[in-house]
């Protein structure tokens, strides 16, 4: 029997795509022990904004919660996404940093690490698949991932490429991450059925969002084409700029004759349990009915939806939404100087930022962001394509393009030190220290309060004794 696994998303893609990574532990703590016997292939429930939201708004330990997942899905494989030498952030960091963030991931209960780089410079997801392999127990998967774009550069035989070189690093399984949700149907099949020959029987996971209506005809192209995994979210939190719905997508394989092994049962229930959880965030606003809706403007101007709205609302703000349709058409033209960038975060807002000045000052490249001078140097990696020589010029002038893995490999332990030496006795364990290198003021604040709470919560007991 044909087989195609599903991936449960509604505790961190769906949550960070509908609901800006609000939903906090306490919430979905009650129907674990359901989802563990749901039989997803796993659960994405950690890294991407998880972790910034926990210590920023929700007052939570992101380490403390995945131990609360490992301790209430014990047999479900968990999954995290991690952005390379970035892990959870935008800038790079050292090896020795990354390092520690993937051994203290996997000990405190990570089975799957997705990893992915923007601009697909593998060199920089290397030193993290490395540290996966380093410190991998018996379940522990090391996924690959490929940031998907459209662009003349972008061809079905440059994704052949990279997985082929995805699977020489030694990558477990290879993930395709349409971010945008602009992978049509008829880019999946020529898509998936070319990397399956390329790559034989490794897993292929498709990764993609509702955003612009295409992802249930994109992924039903995809299992005839020969996927094996397609992420989706529980039916309440799916759809708009979510993934598919879970259910629906059970249903549909059933009657295909495809075993995706969910018990259908259980599914249902978890759905129950989030319906009344989506409603309360509904009701305060947190979660926005717009992101639900289908949008069908990233085909229409091949740019994502966030990227548009993003740069509607600088435009207003600058009282300048006259230029709106030469910024528009000035962004292709940005990217194709840049050498084809896929438009995912942070080059998306690089490219709309960049291709709004060109316009406003009327000089193309006059005025150039300190984001795209760094990127041109070659800070952020290679480019997917040669970038314009003239505009390269103008940046770098006499100078050379730096290679950005020089930095990250200075293993001088450092961060470590001086993460210890700031938090002094709000320190106590590796992963605090850890969850300062990544965000400093939010850690610390953090840590302030769990101290606070402590020291009210021991008078208390001694009064009360
Ligand atoms: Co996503």
């Amino acid at each position: 029997m044909k087989k195609v696994q599903l991936t449960e998303t509604v505790l961190r893609d769906a949550n960070q795509s509908l609901m800006a990574t609000r939903l906090p532990y306490s919430d979905y703590e009650g129907i674990l022990a359901d989802m563990d016997k749901a039989g997803y292939y796993s659960i994405e429930c950690w890294g991407g904004a998880t972790f910034d939201s926990c210590l920023r708004y929700l007052n939570e330990d992101p380490w403390e919660r995945l131990r609360g997942l490992r301790k209430n899905l014990p047999n479900t494989r968990l999954q995290m996404l991690l952005r390379g030498q970035n892990l959870l952030g935008y800038k790079h960091y050292h090896d020795d940093v990354v390092e520690k963030f993937i051994e203290l991931s996997i000990k405190n209960g990570i089975d799957v690490i997705r990893i992915f780089d923007a601009l697909n410079d593998f060199r920089n997801i290397e030193t993290a698949l490395n540290s996966v392999k380093k410190y991998a127990k018996e379940k522990t998967i090391a996924s690959g991932c490929i940031s998907y774009t459209q662009s003349p550069v972008h061809t079905v035989d440059k994704y052949i490429e990279m997985c082929k070189e995805l699977k020489k690093m030694g990558f477990d399984t290879i993930c395709l991450k349409d971010m945008a949700g602009t992978m049509s149907p008829y880019e999946a099949e020529n898509l998936i059925k070319g990397i399956k020959d390329a790559i034989g029987d490794m897993t292929l996971i498709l990764h993609t969002h509702c955003t612009t209506g295409m992802a249930y005809m994109t992924i039903t192209k995809a299992i005839e084409s020969g996927i094996d995994v397609i992420d989706t979210a529980t039916s309440c939190f799916s759809g708009g700029t979510s993934q598919p719905s879970t259910e629906t997508m059970f249903y549909a394989l059933q009657q295909y004759g495809i075993d995706c092994g969910l018990d259908e049962e259980i599914i249902n229930k978890v759905n129950d349990y989030f319906k009344p959880i989506k409603q309360k965030y509904v009701d305060n606003g947190q979660l926005n009915p717009k992101s639900l809706a289908t949008d069908a403007q990233a085909l229409v101007y091949k740019v994502p939806g966030g990227m548009l709205s993003n740069m509607i609302a600088n435009l207003t703000d600058m009282h300048a939404m006259d230029k709106f349709d030469d910024a528009l058409a000035e962004i292709p033209k940005v990217r194709a100087d840049l050498g084809y960038p896929p438009l995912v975060t942070p080059l998306s807002q690089m490219v709309g930022n960049q291709a709004v000045t060109n316009v406003l000052v009327g000089e193309r490249y006059k005025n150039i962001s300190k984001e795209v001078k760094n990127y041109i140097k070659g800070e952020y990696g290679i480019a997917p394509a040669p970038i314009d020589p003239e505009l390269s010029k103008k940046v770098l002038g006499d100078s050379m393009p730096v290679d950005c893995r020089d930095e990250d490999k200075k293993r001088t332990g450092e961060d470590f030190t001086n993460a210890k030496e700031a938090l002094g006795d709000l320190c106590r364990c590796e992963e605090d220290i850890m969850s300062y290198i990544c965000y400093p003021d939010q850690t610390l604040k953090f840590l302030q309060n769990r101290k606070a709470q402590e020291e009210n919560e021991a008078v208390y007991t001694i009064e009360e004794m």
